[in-house]
């Protein structure tokens, strides 16, 4: 199954998700990311994420930036948003007749209660957000 974790950047929370999908998964599923903007294109995720993750034995310095593109409809499986913005903005570009499922990242955990994984770019807590992507990407690998 191929995976593909979307956030605005694509330096902090989808980059963390991608990483700890992987780990998780076990080579099970085939997970990227990617960003629906295009600030960061080419770059390494956000310092902090990368450290934040790596204290947790999750790699994300190898990683580098792209936005999401319509092909990505094609490309993968299942697609996971990490807030309803991210959720809409991939939904305004997908090609008529498209089905692939655009889902909530943490709609998997329902016992969280959570709908959006707050932007640690920007909220500046990176432990909250490996939190929460840890707790969604156990129940999403139990649901698929
Ligand atoms: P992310 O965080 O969507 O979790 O990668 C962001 C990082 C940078 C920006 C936006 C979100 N930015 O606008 O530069």
């Amino acid at each position: 199954m191929k995976v593909l974790c979307v956030c605005l950047g694509n330096i902090c929370r989808s980059p963390t998700a991608e990483a700890v999908l992987r780990e998780f998964g076990g080579g099970q599923i085939e997970v990227d990311s990617a960003g629906t903007g295009g600030w960061h294109v080419g770059k390494p995720p956000y310092g902090p994420a990368i450290q934040a993750g790596e204290a947790r034995g999750y790699e994300l310095a190898h990683l580098r930036a792209r936005q999401f593109d319509v092909a990505d409809f094609a490309r993968f499986d299942l697609i996971l948003v990490m807030d309803r913005q991210n959720q809409a903005d991939v939904e305004a570009l997908r090609p008529v007749g498209n089905e692939t499922p655009v889902r909530l990242f943490l709609s998997y955990a329902a016992d969280l209660g959570r709908n959006d994984v707050p932007d640690p770019y920007y909220t500046g807590d990176f432990d909250e957000a490996l939190d929460l992507i840890e707790a969604g990407a156990r129940a999403l690998l139990r649901a698929i």
